[in-house]
């Protein structure tokens, strides 16, 4: 069954009524420029065709009450227990829960309305697997409360609260592109944003290519610290290097030259993390002009390149995702495979010739099976529309 039917059965099972409205937010995958958002750098993102959906309605009372299909849980808060992440009986919500709970509680904090809702809600999405479930889900439920707060924000502002509720409500230190990409999909598109200004524009996918997705079925947990580690370890390295180059703000701010004349001053560790993203930077800089020109075979060599330097110098991938990148560049039609998102486990996406896409997506899981024991997921996916009402 799809997750739209799951939410709106659950919902019925639990609130014996119809739900009154649909609320729907993809997944993304990154093309190229990973952990580079909080670096202020250029990312280049699609929603994907995988996505949560939540079946609501406005609650009679004043409590939230959210089910959680997919974790098989009820949870509830009120206005008065949000803040403490507790629920109404004084227990502490659930992990899952803190997703909509944080959203809500940035929401208010914005001044925005946020009625007691009833609500059901899954998705498609493996949680953990670099494809930002959480800032689907996120996204959803801000989009839910809009409907029942009967307010609207321009996509970019809703990702900006998703964040601001992940960062200070959840406890991850994520940037912004995860929700700006369930918040702002387009069909069929690319996105490119920068990172520091918040621009952003849209560029067709290559036409003779296709996405594929592969799910090494390893599981990460982002809120496990090595993420929070690499953003410390690139403010580190901010600061060190504004010795010698007084007003940088950012390692944006840093040329692949500057970097590579002062990049001694810096600690062994903290240089590698570095220059993965000064490099990235530079990566995506080179990428935007070749996706313009259609020159799919160069972007696919950066998107091999950005999966080298993730590896070694960043130190997120693993042996699985390796091996599923490793498989991937040597099957015919692929152009460039990488781990995608945040890293340490998931998932890796892969530009292939379109003519071959079948084939490799054919190819690729049995022989990721055989040499890991491990059962993939493989799936070509299509850019799709970013959070709305259905
Ligand atoms: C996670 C974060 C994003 C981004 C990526 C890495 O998905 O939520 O903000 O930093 O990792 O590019």
């Amino acid at each position: 069954m799809n997750p739209s039917d799951t939410a709106i059965q659950a919902f019925q099972r639990r609130f014996s009524e119809q739900p009154r409205y649909l609320a729907r937010a993809p997944g993304r995958v990154n093309l190229l420029g990973e952990h580079v958002d909080y670096n202020d750098g250029f990312v280049m993102p699609i929603a994907i065709d995988r996505a949560t959906y939540i079946a609501f309605s406005p609650a009679g009372a004043d409590h939230t009450t959210l089910v959680a299909v997919d974790f098989n849980e009820t949870a509830q808060f009120t206005a008065e227990t949000l803040p403490d992440r507790k629920q109404p009986d004084g227990s502490p919500l659930p992990e899952w829960a803190l997703y909509p709970a944080g959203m809500a509680w940035a929401l208010d904090g914005a001044g925005l309305s946020t009625p007691a809702m009833q609500a059901a809600f899954a998705s498609d999405i493996p949680r953990g697997s670099g494809l930002s479930s959480s800032a689907s889900i996120e996204m959803a439920f801000g989009v839910a409360w809009s409907s029942l707060g009967n307010w609207s924000l321009p996509p970019m502002q809703l990702a900006r609260l998703g964040q601001k509720a992940e960062n200070h409500y959840v406890g991850v230190n994520c940037g912004i592109m995860d929700q700006f990409a369930c918040a702002c999909g387009e069909e069929g598109r690319l996105l490119l944003l920068d990172c520091r200004s918040l621009e952003y524009r849209s560029l067709p996918l290559p036409s003779d290519t296709l996405i594929v997705v592969a799910d090494t079925s390893v599981r990460r947990k982002l809120s496990s610290g090595g993420y929070n580690e690499r953003r410390a370890a690139c403010e580190q390295a901010v600061r060190r290097l504004a010795r010698d180059l007084p007003g940088i703000q950012a390692l944006r701010d840093v040329s692949v030259e500057s970097f590579n004349r002062l990049s001694r001053h810096l600690p062994v560790l903290v240089k590698k993390r570095a220059r993965h993203v000064v490099e990235e930077i530079e990566r995506t800089r080179q990428a935007i002009p070749l996706l313009e020109q259609g020159k799919t075979h160069e972007f696919g060599h950066l998107m091999n390149a950005c999966h080298t330097s993730l590896r070694d110098n960043y130190g997120v991938s693993t042996p699985e995702l390796d091996t599923m990148v490793e498989i991937a560049q040597s099957l015919p039609g692929c152009l460039g495979a990488r781990l995608t998102g945040a890293g340490f486990g998931g998932c890796t996406v892969n530009l292939v010739a379109r003519e071959q896409a079948e084939a490799f997506a054919r190819s690729l899981g049995p022989e990721y099976e055989w040499r890991t024991g491990l059962h993939p997921e493989i799936y070509i996916c299509q850019a799709s529309q970013g959070a709305g009402l259905l």
